[in-house]
């Protein structure tokens, strides 16, 4: 086995497959791991994670959205990374992802991290863990409120006896974290295992396997914060965890009528008119706020026009507008070039353009 200075050598496998139907609309026309928080792609808290950790050499499995993610991410060169892309034919679970990959991992040990998920404290000292104790699998847990949406472990004495993916009726509150950690093992228990009822080969399972079949996985509880932003009440709850720590940056103009309080990031070439600010919150480059009010954990993309508008607890996406609708704006998640406008015609009428899955919530 490959080492670097006595440590063990590992590679990273982040699974950005998947199709992301719980974050439709958005994801009709987008990869769910491009989705952004605070204004970066979930994908790269992932990729930076990883480097973080000392991982370099980083296979990303990409499905259907794979010309966009590589669009997005490029060769790693950005982080110091190597990336290398690999197809998946189709979402047939996490299990076969590793299959996949397996050429571009051989014996390697190596991070499994789910494309769509963000640790607050990384991962740095989980590989370090691993490193250090060399177990066949380490996986992380957090105990959550609901439980029956997850993978669930079950442990004994500190050691885990059973993983049951998303059971109805759940014997624990600890999930499994997309975040994994495997030796060469796992490809004989990806190989062993069935499909699930979903017709995926379910990570689950083949850590199962692992423990029924004597190797040693290691549990490891998670403190910090961990989301999986697989719905957008996540998206949105991973966005308020992310702004909750940024530290403010003034790239921007702002006139005097303005005003911005606590943490604010204003991108180059954004504007602020007679209008307040209230961070944490983060203005991409060249959008313009207006006669507005931008609330708490907001986090507004570049190229975008809001006007006349109170808007917080919300995500903006690239290029969109909202001018003078009256009322406020509470956790929404605005996709790219949307237009949402007061319009002075009479009648005065809703007047609706919507993609399928939309969702509009009037007061
Ligand atoms: C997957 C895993 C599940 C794990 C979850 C974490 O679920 O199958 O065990 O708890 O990721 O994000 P999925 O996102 O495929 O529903």
């Amino acid at each position: 086995m490959k080492s670097t200075g006595g440590k063990l050598y590992m590679k990273g496998l982040i699974l950005s497959g998947g199709k992301g139907t719980r974050l439709r609309p958005i994801t009709f026309t987008q990869a769910k791991q491009l989705v952004p928080v605070a204004n970066k792609p979930v994908l790269f808290y992932g990729i930076e994670a990883l480097k973080e950790a000392g991982i370099k050499d980083i296979g990303i499995v990409v499905g259907e959205t794979k010309e966009e993610i590589k669009k997005a991410a490029g060769d790693g060169r950005r982080w110091g990374v190597r990336l290398t892309y690999i197809e998946q034919e189709a979402p047939l679970g996490l299990a076969h992802a590793v299959l996949v990959a397996e050429d571009f991992l051989g014996k390697t040990p190596f991070v499994m991290y789910l494309g769509d998920n963000i640790l607050k404290s990384g991962i740095h000292s989980l590989v370090e863990k691993f490193q250090i104790y060399r177990p066949n699998a380490l996986i992380l847990l957090t105990e959550v409120p609901h439980p029956e949406r997850f993978g669930v472990a079950e442990l004994e004495n500190g050691r885990v006896v059973r993983l049951v993916e998303k059971p109805r009726q759940p014997r624990s509150n600890l999930a499994l974290v997309g975040v994994y950690m495997f030796d060469h093992h796992i490809f004989e228990a990806a190989r062993a295992i069935k499909p699930s009822w979903r017709n995926e080969l379910e990570i689950t399972d083949a850590i199962q396997y692992l423990v029924d079949h004597g190797y040693q996985v290691q549990p490891h509880i998670v403190s910090g914060w961990w989301k999986d932003t697989g719905k957008i009440e996540d998206v949105l709850e991973a966005n308020r965890l992310i702004l909750e720590s940024i530290e403010g940056r003034i790239e921007g103009e702002v006139d005097v009528e303005s005003r911005l309080n606590g943490q604010v990031v204003l991108e180059k070439g954004a504007r602020v008119i007679r209008s307040v600010v209230r961070g944490p919150a983060i203005i991409g480059e060249k959008t313009e706020i207006i006669d507005s009010y931008i609330g708490p954990f907001t986090s507004i993309q570049a190229n975008c026009r809001v006007i006349k508008t109170e808007i917080e607890h919300s995500i903006m996406l690239e290029g969109s507008q909202i001018i003078d609708i009256g009322g406020r704006i509470d956790e929404s998640l605005i996709g790219r070039e949307v237009r949402i406008y007061q319009g002075q015609a009479k009648p005065r009428v809703y007047r609706f353009v919507l993609g399928e899955k939309s969702e509009v919530g009037l007061k």
